[in-house]
């Protein structure tokens, strides 16, 4: 319906910077402002090539414009030289989720890393939130091939209580053909290929009352590729069940730090009602894989 176009455009002042601040307290309902990046951080970083992306939706009735999501990084070294983008924050507030506005955020940060001749961005974010799981790795076309135990320690969101907060390193390689084909397909889903069918689940999950149970892992280094399974629900299961949310964060991070050790990368995710399954699959000799 007539609704005005939301722009993106990157954020320059102080005040701004504050509105950021004030969205990160809203999307990640985060109580500690230790939490939260200040402002005077934001300001400065941008001046030396830190990329903060805001979108602003206008009011019908006045046109005034109302900041519903950004996303921030800053430079990064790597193998010893300016390499990344880290992007530490992506966040769309709730009301206008669902239309697109995470994808075009990211793909605003992709060209504005491009101008700057940055290859690759990444990020972390926990392997055991189905959504965001297939947002990065579905629709984005993001690979992992590292984890990181407990890297924000105990944060004051709920979306983390209880739990070690463990990530996967996400990294997004722009120029990759497979990138820019999963950005061009995001209007539809990707067809899961009939020898994926066939890759075994390392780790059958049991079935359970609400979510399913995290089942015996076998390894399987013989095989190319493998799937592991996730439960969805898993800020819920945070709240309601956490000795199963925690259950569930070491019996995945065995597996990952087992696998990645072993040359292996996480390469796509399939989502199902009670469940995702991470594709894994042995390193090849090309960077990102380019036959998956
Ligand atoms: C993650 C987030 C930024 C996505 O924003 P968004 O504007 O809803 O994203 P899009 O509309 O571009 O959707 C991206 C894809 O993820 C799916 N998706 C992501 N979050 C979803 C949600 N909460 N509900 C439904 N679908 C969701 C969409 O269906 C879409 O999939 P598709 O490409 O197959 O259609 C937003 O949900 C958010 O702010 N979450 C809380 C903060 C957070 O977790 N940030 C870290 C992201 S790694």
């Amino acid at each position: 319906v007539n609704e005005p176009a939301i722009r993106i455009r990157p954020l320059t002042t102080i005040e701004e910077c504050r509105e950021v601040a004030a969205l990160e307290r809203r999307i990640w309902g985060y109580t500690d402002s230790e939490d939260v990046v200040p402002p005077p951080v934001l300001i400065v970083s941008i001046k030396r090539g830190g990329i903060l992306l805001g979108a602003f939706q206008p009011s019908v009735t006045t046109g005034q414009e109302t900041m519903v999501g950004f996303v921030y990084s800053l430079p990064g070294i790597k193998d010893d030289r300016v390499k990344t983008q880290w992007s530490h924050m992506l966040g769309v507030v709730p009301e206008a989720r669902g239309l697109g506005l995470g994808t075009s955020l990211k793909r605003a940060q992709f060209e504005y890393a491009l101008k700057q001749g940055i290859e690759l961005i990444e990020w972390t974010y926990d392997p055991l939130q189905t959504m965001n799981a297939h947002f990065n790795l579905s629709t984005l076309g993001a690979i992992v091939s590292e984890y990181e135990v407990n890297i924000y320690g105990e944060s004051s969101s709920p979306l983390h209580r209880g739990t070690p907060t463990d990530r996967f390193l996400a990294e997004w390689h722009i120029t990759e053909p497979h990138v820019r084909r999963r950005l061009d397909a995001a209007s539809g889903p990707v067809l899961r290929d009939q020898s994926l069918v066939n890759a075994p689940v390392i780790n059958p999950s049991i079935a359970g009352s609400s979510w399913i149970r995290p089942g015996a892992a076998t390894d399987d280094f013989e095989a190319r590729r493998v799937l592991v399974e996730i439960p969805t629900g898993f800020t819920e299961m945070l709240a309601r069940e956490p000795s199963l949310a925690l259950e569930w964060r070491l019996a995945t991070r065995e597996i990952f730090q087992r696998y990645f050790r072993q040359g292996y990368r996480v390469v796509d995710f399939f989502l199902a009602k009670d469940r995702g399954q991470y594709l894994v699959v042995r390193r090849s000799n090309d960077v990102t894989g380019g036959s998956r």
